[in-house]
C-alpha cells in the first residue's frame, strides 16, 4: 500500500562511521571502519559519512582510505565544523573519492550560540556563509557541500533567522541543507513541521535532510515523518549507533517507508547480517527487544499471536509481524512454549521439526506442557518432545486405564495368548486374527469392548534425527463403535510387533481416559 501517494526515492545517508563511531567507547580503526564501510556498500546505501577528518590522525587516514576504496554510485563525505583547519583537512582526506562532499556544521539555535559558541548570530551567520564558500571553492564542481544547523530541533523560536541562513549558504555553493535534532526534546510533530517549513522556503533550492537523535526514542518517526513532509536525505545509523540514545536507526526507517509503498533502493536482505556485524564490531550488544533486529524481535510466546503467526506464516504480510523475516535475511518468526501459549504452538513446533502430531494430540499434551511451563519457564522443543514420548507415545499416568502385559503364539498354535490389565481386572484369554493386531482387536471386542482399527501405518522414525537411531512407529486411528469416536494413538519401538502393540495399547487409553 502506498499510503500517502509520494514516490519520491529517500537518499539514505548514513553516518555509522562518524555519529555512530565517534560515540564508542573504543572508536573504530581502520580496518574495523572498512569492514562497516563494505557492509554499507553491500546495503546499497546512497551516501556514507566516514568519518571526522579534522577530530584525529587515525580518522584522518580512515577517511582518506575509504574515500579512495569507494565507487561513482556512493557519495563519499566527511565531517568539518565551519573552522577553515577542519575544512582543509576535510578536503584532503575526501578529494580522491569519485564522488566527494563536504558536510561542515555550526550551531544556530538561540541557546548553543549563547551559552556554547557565545557569538552573536549575525557572526554566527557570517561563518557558515564564509566556510561553506571556502569548502565549495576546495572542492569545485567534483564536489558537494552539506551544511548542517547544529541543533536545528531547538531553533523554533529563531527558525526564521534559521532559514535566512539557510538561504545564503545556499547562495555560497552549499546543495545540501541538513536538519539536525541533535538533542531530542520535544514533540515529533513540532519538528516535522519544523521541517516543512523550511522545505516550503527553500525546498526548491537544495536537498533538504534531516538527522534525528533518539533521545527520547521517537527518532525513527521523526525521520519517516520528516521524509513524508518533504526530507529526501534521511541520516541514519546502523542499529541506531551514535552520541547518546543514538541516532535514528537505518533499518526500522527503510521498512517503515517500504511498508509504507515508497520506492526504498537498498539491499533489504543485508539488514541482519549487518546488524549482527555491527554488534561485534562496536561491542554494543542489540537489545533483545530492538525492533527488527532484535534476537525476540520475532518471537511469539502468546496462544493467540502464535495461532495468527502460524495461520499468515507463508504470507508477504503476516498477523503479528511488520515484515517477512526473510526479507531482511532472517529465519522465520520463533514460537516457543510458555504457560500462555496454545496447542497451535505444539503443533506448529513438532512438526516443523518433523515429529508427527495431529491436532487433537496437541490440544492432549497443552495441559501437561503447560503445567511444566508454569514452573520452568518457556520450553524448547527438546522439553517438548519429552514430554511428547511420555505422554503420546506413552500413554501414561492418570489416563492410564488399560496395561498391556503379554501378548504371544506358540509355535504352531493358531491362537494368540493375551494378557492384560484393564483398571483393575485382569484379562486372560485365547484369541485368532490376521496378524496380532486384528487378534489382539478380537479378543478386546469378545471381552465387551466394541472397536474398529480405521486405519494403520508403519515408518522407520529417526527419533535422534541424526540419520542412524531409527525405530519402527506405528500410527492407528482406532475407533469406538459405541461411541463413534475415533484416536490417532502412536506406538514406538526398535520392534515392528512391539510398536503396534503400543499404538493399540495408547489408542485404547486415549479412547478411555475421560471415563
Ligand atoms: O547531531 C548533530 O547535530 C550532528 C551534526 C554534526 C550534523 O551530528
Ligand atoms: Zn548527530
Amino acid at each position: 500500500m502506498n499510503e500517502t501517494g509520494v514516490s519520491r526515492k529517500p537518499f539514505f545517508y548514513d553516518v555509522t562511521l562518524r555519529d555512530g563511531n565517534q560515540a564508542l567507547k573504543k572508536p573504530w580503526n581502520i580496518k574495523e571502519k572498512e569492514i562497516v564501510f563494505k557492509a554499507l556498500l553491500e546495503l546499497g546505501v546512497q551516501g556514507i559519512e566516514v568519518g571526522f577528518a579534522a577530530a584525529s590522525d587515525m580518522d584522518f587516514d580512515a577517511v582518506k582510505h575509504l574515500a579512495s576504496l569507494a565507487n561513482d554510485k556512493v557519495v563519499v563525505s566527511t565531517l568539518a565544523r565551519a573552522k577553515e583547519y577542519d575544512i582543509n583537512k576535510a578536503y584532503e582526506a575526501i578529494k580522491d573519492a569519485k564522488k566527494p562532499r563536504i558536510h561542515t556544521f555550526i550551531a544556530l539555535s538561540p541557546f548553543a550560540m549563547k551559552y556554547v559558541l557565545k557569538k552573536d548570530p549575525k557572526d554566527v551567520q557570517k561563518i557558515a556563509v564564509e566556510m561553506v564558500a571556502y569548502a565549495k571553492s576546495l572542492l569545485g564542481e567534483k564536489g558537494e557541500v552539506q551544511f548542517s544547523a547544529e541543533h536545528f530541533g531547538d531553533s523554533l523560536e529563531n527558525l526564521d533567522f534559521v532559514i535566512e541562513t539557510f538561504e545564503k549558504v545556499i547562495e555560497a555553493g552549499a546543495s545540501i541543507i541538513n536538519l539536525p535534532n541533535t538533542v531530542e526534546r520535544y514533540r515529533v510533530s513540532t519538528f516535522v513541521n519544523m521541517v516543512k517549513r523550511v522545505v516550503e522556503r527553500i525546498g526548491d533550492k537544495a536537498i533538504i535532510s534531516v538527522h534525528c537523535h533518539n533521545d527520547l526514542g521517537q527518532a525513527t518517526a521523526t525521520t519517516v515523518e520528516s521524509f513524508f513532509a518533504g526530507a529526501t536525505q534521511l541520516e541514519v545509523t546502523l542499529n541506531g549507533l551514535g552520541e547518546r540514545a543514538g541516532n535514528t536507526n537505518l533499518y526500522e526507517v527503510a521498512v517503515s517507508l517500504y511498508n509504507c509503498g515508497v520506492p526504498v533502493d537498498l539491499n533489504f536482505s543485508k539488514i541482519y547480517e549487518t546488524a549482527l556485524l555491527v554488534e561485534e564490531l562496536s561491542g554494543v550488544p542489540i537489545c533483545e527487544k530492538a525492533p527488527l533486529i532484535g534476537r525476540d524481535a520475532l518471537a511469539h510466546r502468546s496462544g493467540i499471536h502464535q495461532d495468527g503467526s502460524i495461520k499468515t506464516k507463508n504470507m508477504k504480510k503476516g498477523a503479528y509481524r511488520p515484515i517477512d523475516p526473510e526479507f531482511i535475511g532472517r529465519k522465520g518468526e520463533i514460537l516457543e512454549f510458555t504457560s500462555q501459549s496454545g496447542k497451535s504452538a505444539i503443533y506448529e513446533i513438532l512438526s516443523s521439526h518433523k515429529w508427527p502430531i495431529t491436532i487433537e494430540e496437541a490440544t492432549y499434551l497443552q495441559p501437561v506442557l503447560k503445567k511444566k511451563a508454569e514452573e520452568k519457564g518457556a520450553l524448547d522443543f527438546n522439553d517438548i518432545v519429552e514430554e511428547y514420548k511420555k505422554h503420546i507415545l506413552n500413554v501414561d499416568g492418570p489416563f492410564k486405564v488399560l496395561e498391556f502385559k503379554e501378548l504371544h503364539k506358540e509355535d504352531g498354535n493358531q491362537f494368540y495368548f493375551l494378557k492384560l490389565q484393564y483398571n483393575d481386572k485382569i484379562i486372560k484369554d485365547e484369541c485368532v486374527g490376521d496378524g496380532p493386531i486384528d487378534a489382539f482387536i478380537n479378543l478386546l471386542n469378545s471381552h465387551g469392548f466394541n472397536l474398529k482399527l480405521e486405519e494403520f501405518a508403519q515408518e522407520a522414525f529417526d527419533i535422534e534425527q541424526k540419520g542412524s537411531s531409527a525405530q519402527a512407529l506405528t500410527t492407528i486411528k482406532l475407533k469406538n463403535l459405541n461411541t463413534g469416536k475415533s484416536v490417532i494413538a502412536r506406538g514406538m519401538d526398535p520392534d515392528t510387533r512391539e510398536a503396534n502393540i503400543k499404538a493399540i495399547v495408547n489408542g485404547l487409553n486415549l479412547l478411555f481416559r475421560e471415563k
